[in-house]
């Protein structure tokens, strides 16, 4: 689902403010995320790092999992910011998530000059999804 230009910025401005937000002591690389809900709403996360390091939860299933905890099944756009100028791709296991939750979502890396943007399905080609689970289980 694209998002308006306005919506976008208004979402990358909330994933960067909760990238200050960001517990991460041990890694010192702070992201920050923001899910924009079809029905309007915003969901911000950070990630949120442990001293038993493999509990680390990143910024964007921190975002996906506050918007459905309240309720929103239906995200339109994810906005990623990261250090330094270039745009911060999501790691592995958040696009997996992200295919559980925000199939349909566009996803914005923001970068300090350019964005960049894609499709959920660009992020994961040859996806093991939910569609596998309800058509392949039981045999
Ligand atoms: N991290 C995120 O929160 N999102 C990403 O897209 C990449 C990595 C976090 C996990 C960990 O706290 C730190 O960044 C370094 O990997």
């Amino acid at each position: 689902m694209m998002v308006e230009a306005d919506q976008a910025r208004k979402l990358i401005a909330a994933a960067r403010s909760a990238r200050e937000r960001a517990y991460a002591p041990y890694s010192d690389f702070t992201v920050g995320a923001a899910v924009q809900c079809a029905d309007g709403r915003i969901f911000a996360g950070c990630n949120v790092e442990n001293a038993s390091y493999g509990l680390t939860v990143c910024a964007e299933r921190v975002a996906l999992f506050a918007a459905i905890a309240a309720g929103c099944r239906a995200i339109d756009a994810i906005a990623i910011a990261g250090p330094g100028d270039e745009p911060l791709s999501p790691c592995g296991a958040c696009r997996q998530v992200m295919l559980e939750l925000a199939p349909s979502a566009t996803v914005i890396m923001a970068g300090e000059t350019v964005d960049r943007v894609r499709n959920v399905s660009e992020l994961m080609p040859e996806a093991f999804g939910p569609g596998e689970v309800q058509e392949r289980s039981g045999g």
